[in-house]
């Protein structure tokens, strides 16, 4: 079994590890991010956190403040002038009430409670410590059984719905035996290496932003709406992104008061968000606790699976953790329901953190899938290959590819599995260390939104394609360029990719794992459309070797036209086009998905992670030592960088198993390690031994270009894997994520 991946290459771009096109800027520091702007006339802002999680500022010391030198405004709800748009209103599809000063209540802690704004960084964040606020305290609910829950109304974005296929009661009578577990996962916050910044400048009633964006015109159109402008006097640059994982993907309050202090000030206002400031208005991957039961017949088949989560959110919005989603897509038991429930808290609104729903749903689901196994004395993988679904449960749609009986064999082949010893508590290795193998199933959708591109070919044979999508990090600006390179049938040093600006066509959301298959379908479709129209061009011409060649068709290839079927007939794109004037060609494609093939087929990235733990006997220290993923997610553009992404995935998925955990205290609610000391991610001496595996599926219905996705879907398996592998190292089984120390000295 080889442990590299088979590169399959398509035209002469997809399918080639092509390095980061945009590495080299951003390892030597050309590559501005949105921080590093500071145009003429720049003011810091700092906001001020609330410090108290429920009740209300009944002082700031505003004089003491404007005092300070080099303090030249400072904003609170007393003096804040009304925005045109309702802070309460969802402007655009991915929205949440937003906290701007509209009045002097504090819901969470860390809710901005002033902004000041100072010729120097030091002197808004010296003013803003002299505002040293005053409050009248309400106790604070932070803990998820600190209120009552209550059935989640679906609609929408953040409001899942609970779906129930089959007859759950007759479900769990048939079964012969049945697992009721109860697993929690705690809060994570988002803390992608580049913090929220904005850079706001004013002109006239035109704002030109650098924000780092997933999601370019919406969030356009959202600041328009909050000052009452048409969306296209916005200009937003984001060209780079350190990270987004859905955070960058929402407009959020803070962004609103720096434009607000730009343009109660006149001047261009630069706003960066702390690492502590990223504990409260940025969205958060909220503490789930879910139950699940599952039962089995005789033979091991699964005759119910019934997953209830209940998720915290705050007390002002919705955002509801899809958690027990995780169920609905991947085994096929008699019965299957999932039930959402949340909880309100003070805290700030959660939103969509990599993964959303899956990871959280997944944790918990392959535990209890594990613990299913285990009560049936069965192997982990053989009780999976025995209930994972043909088709998709509930629905009885086709798959319209689905590797995932590949990602079990071969990921299972290159790890070792068949070694493995049923019992737990088995292994060890030659220091004496308890060694545990687990493994999780992965599943997640692949959506596409909607892009727009536009592609234009030039009289030297170079081509311009341009579409705002934004690359977080990930690679999107190589592997789309590769995409649109193959459209165009030119080598990628010839093609100029631009993105990350507002007025280029819409590039859509980069997210839900959906940005390479939407707006590389756009590029595509753009690419083709400038061939076609070279094609008709050639064909009409006398003079071209491919004149009256139209009927067979063109295609594109190394910068040159040939007539499908006959290679002995071609012409370089440039001569066609010179003869034919030497204007350049420009053409324009949309990505997006019909919905009849959301109708006719289910359609999902699916993947099987193996984890290797050892853990010290005496002190439960805990390190994941081997982590094989392998994932078929439909055609791979840039292996390299989907390896990474799934790479990176699995990373977060240790983080999540061993390490990320937000800590509020109980009385003041506040976020105790609201920092990277006391927020724990895993460090290069936490990860070893990862290998990627990807599984080629040819997929003809997904999208043209049969690209799935592989943003998410690396975490999804990871954790359950991770925490399957302890009990079997251990013997203990630990219901609660993240795994510490002291669950394993204690259990
Ligand atoms: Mo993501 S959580 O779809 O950026």
């Amino acid at each position: 079994m080889p442990d590299t991946v088979q590169h399959v290459r398509f035209g002469s771009n997809s399918g080639q590890p092509v390095s980061r096109r945009d590495g080299i800027a951003k390892v030597t520091g050309a590559a501005t991010f949105a921080a590093d702007n500071a145009p003429e006339g720049l003011l810091h802002a700092v906001y001020l956190s609330a410090t108290i999680a429920r009740g209300r500022v009944t002082r700031l010391d505003t004089a003491a403040a404007a005092a300070h030198p080099g303090v030249v405004h400072v904003i609170t709800p007393a003096n804040r002038p009304p925005l045109q748009g309702d802070p309460d209103d969802k402007p655009t599809m991915f929205s949440f009430r937003i906290e701007v000063l509209q009045d002097d209540s504090v819901r969470y802690a860390g809710q901005p409670i002033a902004l000041v704004l100072g010729e120097t960084l030091e002197a808004a964040t010296e003013g803003a410590r002299l505002l040293a606020p005053q409050y009248e305290v309400e106790p604070a609910r932070v803990s998820i059984d600190a209120a009552p829950s209550f059935d989640i109304e679906p609609g929408g974005f953040g409001r899942p719905a609970g779906v129930t296929h089959g007859d759950v009661a007759a479900g769990h009578a048939a079964a012969s035996r049945a697992i009721d577990v109860t697993y929690e996962t705690a809060a994570q916050y988002h803390n992608a290496m580049e913090t929220h910044a904005m850079v706001a400048q004013w002109d006239g009633d035109r704002l030109t932003l650098d924000v780092p964006s997933q999601a370019l015109n919406m969030s356009c159109a959202a600041y328009a709406y909050f000052f009452g402008i048409p969306a296209e006097n916005v200009t937003l640059r984001s060209p780079y992104l350190g990270g987004g994982f859905g955070s960058k993907a929402i407009p959020i309050g803070p962004h609103i008061l720096a434009i607000l202090g730009a343009r109660m000030t006149g001047r261009p206002v630069k706003l960066v968000l702390s690492r502590q400031q990223m504990f409260g208005p940025t969205g958060h991957r909220p503490t789930t606790r879910q139950r699940l039961r599952l039962g089995i017949d005789d033979a091991g088949g699964l005759t119910v699976l019934d997953h209830d989560s209940l998720s915290a959110t705050s007390s002002f919005d919705d955002f509801h953790e899809p958690a027990a989603n995780a169920s609905q897509g991947l085994y096929a038991a008699g019965a299957l329901r999932s039930v959402h429930r949340g909880v309100r808290l003070d805290i700030g609104t959660p939103g969509p953190m990599r993964a959303p729903g899956e990871a959280s749903g997944s944790a918990a689901l392959e535990c209890a899938m594990d613990e299913m196994a285990e009560a049936a004395g069965m192997d982990p993988l053989a009780f999976r290959l025995a209930n994972y679904a043909e088709i998709e449960p509930g629905t009885g749609k086709p798959y319209s590819s689905k590797g995932l009986r590949d990602c079990y064999l071969r990921g299972a082949e290159a790890f070792g599995w068949a070694e493995r010893p049923l019992q737990p508590g088995l292994m060890r290795d030659a220091d004496g260390l308890l060694t545990g193998w687990g493994m999780g199933t992965a599943l997640f959708p692949c959506p596409m939104f909607a892009a727009e591109a536009r592609a234009t070919l030039r009289p030297d044979g170079t081509a311009l394609v341009e579409t705002s999508a934004a690359d977080m990090g990930q690679g999107a600006w190589t592997s789309l360029a590769q995409i649109a390179a193959d459209s165009l049938g030119l080598p990628l040093d010839k093609v100029e990719f631009r993105a990350g600006h507002s007025s280029l066509p819409d590039g859509g959301v980069a997210g839900g794992s959906g940005h390479t298959a939407t707006a590389g379908t756009a590029l595509h479709e753009a690419g083709g459309d400038v061939i076609r129209q070279l094609g008709e061009i050639a064909a009409a011409d006398p003079e071209s070797p491919l004149h009256g060649g139209g009927n067979a068709g063109f295609h594109a290839r190394d910068g040159r036209l040939y007539v499908n079927g006959d290679d002995s007939r071609s012409e370089p794109f440039a001569e066609i086009i010179a003869r034919a004037g030497g204007a350049e060609i420009s053409g324009n494609g949309r990505g997006t998905r019909a919905p009849e093939v959301g109708e006719q087929f289910a359609m999902n990235s699916h993947g099987a992670v193996f984890a290797e733990v050892k853990v010290d006997p005496d002190l439960a220290q805990v390190r994941v030592t081997r982590l094989v993923g392998a994932f078929a997610a439909g055609r791979i553009i840039n292996p390299k960088l989907a390896e990474s992404q799934l790479m990176g995935g699995m990373i977060w998925g240790i983080s999540f198993a061993l390490h990320e955990e937000a800590k509020h205290d109980p009385v003041s609610g506040r976020i105790v390690n609201a920092d990277f000391a006391g927020y724990h991610v895993p460090v290069n001496a936490d990860v070893s031994g990862l290998q990627v595996i990807t599984v080629h599926e040819d997929d003809p219905h997904v999208n043209v270009l049969g690209v799935k996705g592989v943003g998410e879907i690396g975490i999804v398996g990871t954790v359950g894997a991770i925490g399957n592998a302890i009990r079997h190292a251990t013997g203990k089984r630990i219901r609660r994520f993240p795994i510490r120390i002291e669950d394993l000295l204690t259990a």
